[in-house]
């Protein structure tokens, strides 16, 4: 039997099929909780999935939805770019091989333009994967939300206080409706990070000192059209999203949310998964990626964030060849010290972790359809939001020089959303007559 096809650890197949062929006859359904009610739209135990956001990670998220176990199908998809949801078809379906039948999205189901999340999430999916760039996700994820849609979203959830506010709003409504919902911070489903935080949580390292956090690396990739390619400004940055604050958070939040999630989750205690910092101050701008094209994001940031109990975490994000590179985590405790992604150090309490790792790409997703099929609870999003408020809280720190509290930080009007989203919309940065965009100056730039 395809490993595919195994029968889910607490609902076999079988029971499945028997609790939901009364779907459509008008007799009472006896539904496994935590079940969708959609899920019994198609009459069997099929996770119908929609994919919003058909670029890289989009793509990848779709090829290990497609390939958990039990019967999933990949039915709807949209981009804003017509050839992007296009090509995402091909691409999966020659990737996952014999499963590339799980593809089975027909032409009226590929949508395209900044309304095709809602025609995905409307044409009768179960689950969405939200994979577009994150500036867009609070309004995806509330939309899923309402419809009752279990979610995979990729990090990060908001780029800006509003944007958090309005996750953590819809997740409340999320967890009512018993939605199952993941969020792409997989070093929580990496075998090697959780088995060394839980050490470290169960006080292998004594007290938390201090942590050092790092994305240090190279620039991701270069914009990808110019302006005179592109038939509006809007659609010249959503294009070239990474360089623009408002879609993107700047790669503080893009990329190095990551370290800082590691951060709060080993500050969490044994106790609790994460704690978040009261209060930070940083520095950083950019130095060597300055041509107009590169917009107005930094290439390098420097914040040194304080939790309540007075501990650190220092965390530096750059982009830029030719310097040292570190994608890390590091801990001090008072008894010794860690790398959490799976070693711990010490006078006698030295300690490696072993073990074969499985992809975290996809156990993320295992671990979510599990969820899904066997009505367990299973929600990701307020330490998705939280962990993304960190990272805003210290790019609010860095453009603008001054120290913030988490509370003020939180609790900000400033919204950098545009105020509609359409093609000939005005985009909430513009350039000057020379093509340049404004740059965060630290001591002049006002961010709250
Ligand atoms: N978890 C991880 O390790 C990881 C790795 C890479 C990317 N990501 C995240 O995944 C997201 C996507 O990144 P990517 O690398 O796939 O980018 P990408 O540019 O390759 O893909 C983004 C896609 O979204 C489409 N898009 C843009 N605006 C849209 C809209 N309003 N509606 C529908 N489609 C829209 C684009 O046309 C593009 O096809 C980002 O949030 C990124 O941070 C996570």
């Amino acid at each position: 039997m395809n490993p595919a096809d195994q029968p889910c650890e607490s609902t076999s197949r079988r029971d499945f099929l028997k609790t939901t062929a009364l779907a459509g006859t008008g007799a009472t359904l006896v539904v496994p909780a935590g079940f969708s009610s959609s899920l019994f739209a198609s009459g069997d135990d099929t996770v119908k999935v929609g994919l919003i956001g058909c670029g890289g990670r989009g793509t990848g998220a779709a090829e290990q939805a497609l390939s958990t176990n039990g019967n999933v199908k990949l039915t709807a998809v949209g981009d804003a770019f017509a050839e992007n949801a296009m090509h995402v078809l091909e691409r999966v379906k020659s990737s996952l091989g014999a499963k590339g039948e799980r593809v089975q999205v027909p032409p009226e189901k590929i949508f395209n333009g900044l309304d095709a999340y809602q025609k995905v999430i409307d044409s009768g999916v179960d689950l969405v994967i939200l994979a577009t760039p994150p500036g867009f996700r609070p309004i995806h994820f509330e939309y899923a939300v309402k419809a009752g849609k279990h979610i995979f979203m990729e990090k990060p959830v908001a780029v800006d206080a509003p944007g958090v506010r309005q996750v953590i709003e819809a997740n409340k409504v999320a967890k009512e409706k018993k939605l199952k919902v993941g969020v792409g911070l997989q070093r929580h489903h990496q075998a090697g990070y959780l088995e060394t935080i839980k050490r470290i949580k169960d006080g292998a390292i004594g007290d938390i000192m201090a942590m050092r956090v790092y994305w240090n690396g190279t620039t991701p990739w270069d914009p990808r059209k110019t302006r005179e390619q592109c038939r509006s400004e809007l659609e010249y940055q959503v294009i070239n999203w990474y360089y623009y604050t408002w879609l993107s958070g700047d790669h503080i939040c893009e990329q190095h949310i990551h370290n800082l999630d590691v951060g709060n989750w080993v500050k969490g205690g044994k106790d609790k998964e994460a704690e978040y910092p009261v209060k930070a101050n940083g520095m950083g701008g950019r130095q060597v990626r300055t041509d107009k094209k590169y917009g107005e994001i930094y290439d390098h940031h420097f914040v040194e964030y304080e939790y309540a109990d007075g501990s650190t975490m220092y965390s530096q994000c750059r982009q830029m060849g030719g310097c040292w590179n570190s994608v890390s985590e590091f801990v001090k405790g008072t008894k010794g010290t860690s790398n959490p992604s799976g070693s711990i150090s010490g006078k006698g309490i030295d300690w490696q972790f072993g073990e074969k790792q499985k992809n975290p790409y996809q156990v993320e997703h295992d671990d979510l359809f599990a969820a899904i099929r066997n009505g367990t609870e299973y929600n990701e999003a307020d330490n998705g939001a939280y962990s993304s408020m960190t990272a805003i809280l210290g790019r609010l720190c860095t453009y603008s020089g001054k120290e913030i509290t988490w509370e003020d930080a939180i609790k900000s009007e400033v919204s950098l959303a545009p105020k509609k989203y359409e093609w000939d919309a005005e985009p909430p940065v513009k350039a000057n007559a020379n093509g340049v965009y404004p740059v965060a100056i630290p001591g002049l730039t006002k961010v709250l």
